[in-house]
């Protein structure tokens, strides 16, 4: 499946009867990197997890191209095309590296398991380990490489990074980019790591309180310290 535009339209969503995300808009074209950026606590992963379905929606539309998914539920939306890669690792614990990675691959042979090995020769290693039996990074590398294996056509990370060593971050963020370049794939990306995530992006949009308190593109936010101090500085409330 080629990369396919997201579009969202006035969001709102939470938690029982908790408002997290309000009327939330915006949309990515096909094959376009988005950063989401916010402080803790701000609803980067509510927003992803409400993309994938998992959280109460209050109103709003999804759209995945020319499907509208709002409606559907998270497997249904996964196989629409929709990959979401959570900030809790989604890996299954009494099943193998190998078995993991057999379950992103849907429909495909399982020779395409290789590719996840190249982007992770770690895994490769490891293969015959248990998903309970592997390091917080790993465990990491284990559940990106299996989303991907599916081949999303709209990736959702939710703090990919989180726990790598610096060297396997750049090397990831460069496959990550390599897949949204050859239009493989649209990516939304949450992260906390500001210049990571502004070398990669094309736009951003930084959430305040479940709002869009900025939204721009990469480039004019790096150049912009007053916003970056102000909505991702710490010690401001
Ligand atoms: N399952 C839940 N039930 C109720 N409230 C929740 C739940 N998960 C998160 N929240 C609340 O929703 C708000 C947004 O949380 P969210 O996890 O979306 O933030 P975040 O921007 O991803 O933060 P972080 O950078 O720490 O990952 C917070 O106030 C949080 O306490
Ligand atoms: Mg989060």
């Amino acid at each position: 499946m080629p990369a396919e535009m997201l579009e969202v339209r006035n969001l709102s969503a939470g938690y029982g009867p908790t408002h997290i995300i309000e009327n939330l808009s915006f949309s990515l074209e096909a094959g376009r990197k988005l950063a989401i950026l916010g402080r803790n606590g701000m609803g980067k992963t509510t927003l992803l997890a409400t993309l994938a379905g998992q959280t109460r929606r209050y109103g709003g539309t999804i759209r995945l191209g020319e499907k509208e998914i709002t409606e559907r539920s998270s497997a249904a939306r996964a196989n629409a095309g929709l990959g979401y890669v959570p900030q809790t690792r989604d890996v299954f614990p009494s099943l193998s590296v190998e078995e993991n990675l057999l379950v992103g691959l849907k429909d495909r042979p399982k020779e395409a398991v290789s590719e996840a090995y190249d982007m992770f020769p770690r895994l490769k290693e490891r293969r015959r380990n248990l998903g309970n039996q592997l390091s917080g990074g790993e465990q990491q590398m284990l559940s990106t490489a299996r989303s991907i294996l599916g081949q999303p056509s709209v990736l959702l990370l939710d703090e990919p990074l989180e726990g790598l060593a610096p060297v396997i971050c750049e090397e990831l963020m460069a496959a990550f980019s390599r897949l949204a370049e050859g239009r493989l794939m649209t990516i939304v990306l949450v992260e906390q790591r500001i210049q990571s995530a502004l070398d990669f992006a094309d736009q951003v949009i930084i959430l305040e309180r479940g709002r869009i308190a900025w939204q721009g593109t990469a480039p004019d936010l790096a150049r912009d310290q007053h916003t970056i101090d102000r909505l991702l500085g710490i010690g401001h409330l």
